[in-house]
């Protein structure tokens, strides 16, 4: 049951690497060309000072994304709830998104990606629901099932 869920969930982190591949495509767009003057007026001059237009990925408040963004415990309910909040953030990231432009460029792959984050967040939803059904009430919140295969708590 675990691995198939895993299986599953493999093929659903595919689909998050080509999001940040759209992402960074639209980034490319908005910023190639600029000229000085329009890297000031936008605000975008601090990032460029560090990065020129390269893609560097940060967060909208300057904060650089590190490996300790993919938060993962071995234990899939645990593991499956932290995704779960994450496609939570990310949807309302594009909701933010969504507010601050109006740029079809940019509009319509968001509107995309914000539909794949609902998704993705009903996918990770029904890996826990049957996580969830393969626990029984001695074990629910007891052990991890993927690593306590021999706990007593069991049942
Ligand atoms: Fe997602």
């Amino acid at each position: 049951m675990f691995q198939n869920c895993n299986a599953h969930f493999h093929g659903q982190c595919t689909y998050e690497l080509a999001h940040m591949e759209m992402i960074s495509a639209i980034l490319y767009q908005l910023t190639k060309g600029l000229t000085p003057e329009e890297i000031k007026a936008s605000g975008f001059d601090t990032y460029f000072v560090d990065h020129t237009t390269g893609i560097y990925p940060v967060a909208a408040s300057g904060v650089p994304f590190t490996a300790s963004y993919f938060q993962s415990k071995g234990d899939i309910i645990t593991d499956l709830t932290e995704d779960l909040a994450a496609e939570q953030k990310a949807r309302t990231t594009y909701d933010n998104i969504i507010r601050l432009t109006d740029d079809p460029d940019v509009l319509d792959p968001i509107k995309f990606l914000r539909e794949r984050e609902i998704v993705h967040f009903q996918r990770f939803g029904e890996g826990l629901r049957i996580a969830q059904d393969n626990l029984n009430s001695k074990n629910f919140y007891a052990f991890n099932p993927e690593f306590d295969t021999n706990c007593k708590a069991r049942g």
